[in-house]
């Protein structure tokens, strides 16, 4: 498939998305990411939280022999995923599973998570997804907005602002307290986290 027809591709999933007002990640984000798995050589990744699928698809265009697994758990958008999926022709590169990510478990693991579904979940998501990475991998969290968690409570700030603001600084404190590991702040699109697993040799 040329690379004119993936961008046609990817522009239909952005209009879509803008139609029916559903959330994709921000292009700066997607590049970064991008950039990270090459750089990183990556061979593996789980997503939380995969919408129409379209970071699954960005990932998974030039990336070789890397395998993605993406879990949503709402049908109408786990099936446009799959139709996504199927017109890339990427079936043998992504495996979609249907269901509430907490309910998901795996008998092997990944070289990066990356966490992109309900922001009040983050913290449960990490815990439970902790266990399925590899020892020198990395947990990627989306949506850590950077201009949200600066901006000084403001009359305008609507209660529902205010929770989600809430939510993201008790994820960000809570990354913070983590004793096995590190994490790096990335000022880029809604903003990014990245997590990563301290080796014993590190401390
Ligand atoms: C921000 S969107 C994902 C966007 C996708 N990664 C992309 O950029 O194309 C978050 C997704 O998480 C899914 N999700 C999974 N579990 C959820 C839960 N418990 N509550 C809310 N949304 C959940 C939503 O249905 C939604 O599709």
């Amino acid at each position: 498939m040329t690379s004119a027809l993936h961008k046609r591709y990817l522009k239909e999933m952005e209009d879509y998305a803008e139609y029916y007002r559903v959330p994709i990640i921000q292009k700066d984000s997607i590049d970064y990411l991008k950039k990270f798995l090459k750089r990183h050589e990556i061979k593996s990744v789980l997503e939380i939280g995969t919408g129409i699928g379209y970071t699954t698809i960005n990932m998974a265009l030039d990336s070789g022999k890397m395998a993605i697994t993406s879990i949503e758990n709402d049908e109408k958008l786990y099936l446009e995923a799959i139709k996504n999926i199927k017109k890339f022709f990427f079936e043998d590169k992504i495996t979609l599973i249907f269901n509430d990510p907490l309910n998901v478990r795996f008998d092997k693991t990944f070289d990066v998570i990356f966490i992109d579904a309900a922001k009040g979940q983050y913290m449960n998501y990490f815990n439970h997804f902790q266990q399925y990475l590899k020892d020198d991998g990395v947990i990627i969290s989306d949506n850590i907005d950077f201009r949200l968690l600066k901006q000084k409570k403001n009359k305008s700030q609507d209660e529902k602002e205010t929770k989600i603001i809430n939510k993201i600084k008790d994820y960000v404190s809570f990354l913070e307290e983590q004793p096995k590991y590190i994490s790096q702040f990335v000022e880029v699109g809604d903003g990014l986290v990245i997590t990563k697993k301290q080796l014993d040799n590190d401390n």
